[in-house]
């Protein structure tokens, strides 16, 4: 796509964000908050939901776990300008509690979207919300997050070829000063997988035997 192209149909997408009310949680809402960062990004990350201050502010990850998340991205020399972030479900579920199987599904085409869009390389799951939902979309079996956190897989989301790593989500390690040093880990692990998967795409068979 081109980028004026793909410009405006992020544009579309987020209005279509602001006026959704494909679920209850629209009902909740201050502000959705359908993501933010470059749209030729490498590197997307994505949460479980916006919480008190991203539903206040329309931006993803701007609390206390977002405050965690951007330093830890900083110190692994991944700065958050550089990455897309955004959440499975784009509002506030009342109270932070869990957003509901049918919620996910409703904004899911979103999240897609998003993917087909920016055609990230790397795909950060941040908690077992988002990693259970994307490796689902991957088809891959989701066996929780300990032991799914940390190690890299090749998968295919929304008709994009990517490198999935779930790990931790940045609350659960303020929660859990444990979990930090392993969330810096698989964080720490991206710089060094855009090396191995970040060069030219490659779309078909035809750019490995042209013919
Ligand atoms: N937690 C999330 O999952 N997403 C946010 O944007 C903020 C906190
Ligand atoms: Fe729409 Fe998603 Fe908000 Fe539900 S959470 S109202 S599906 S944008």
């Amino acid at each position: 796509m081109e980028e004026a192209d793909a410009r405006e149909e992020y544009e579309r997408l987020v209005e279509e964000i602001k006026r959704c009310q494909k679920c209850p949680l629209h009902a909740y809402r201050r502000n959705p908050v359908p993501g933010e960062g470059p749209l030729n990004a490498r590197v997307m990350l994505v949460g479980e939901a916006p919480g008190r201050r991203e539903d206040e502010q329309g931006r993803p990850f701007v609390g206390m776990a977002g405050r965690l998340l951007t330093s830890i991205l900083e110190k692994v020399g991944l700065p958050r300008r550089t990455v897309y972030i955004t959440n499975v479900v784009k509002c506030r579920p009342p109270g932070n509690r869990d957003p509901k199987p049918e919620e996910i599904q409703a904004c899911l085409p979103y999240l897609l979207r998003q993917i087909r869009l920016i055609r990230p390389r790397v795909i950060v799951a941040l908690g077992r919300i988002s990693g259970k939902t994307l490796y689902e979309q991957a088809g891959l079996r989701w066996r929780g997050i300990s032991r799914e956190r940390g190690v890299p897989r090749e998968a295919r989301i929304a008709g994009v070829e990517v490198v999935l790593l779930a790990t931790y989500h940045p609350a659960a390690a303020i929660y859990n000063p444990r979990l930090r040093p392993l969330l810096e880990e698989d964080l720490g692990k991206v710089p060094r997988l855009l090396g191995e998967h970040g060069g030219r795409r490659f779309r078909s068979l035809e750019d490995f035997f042209p013919s």
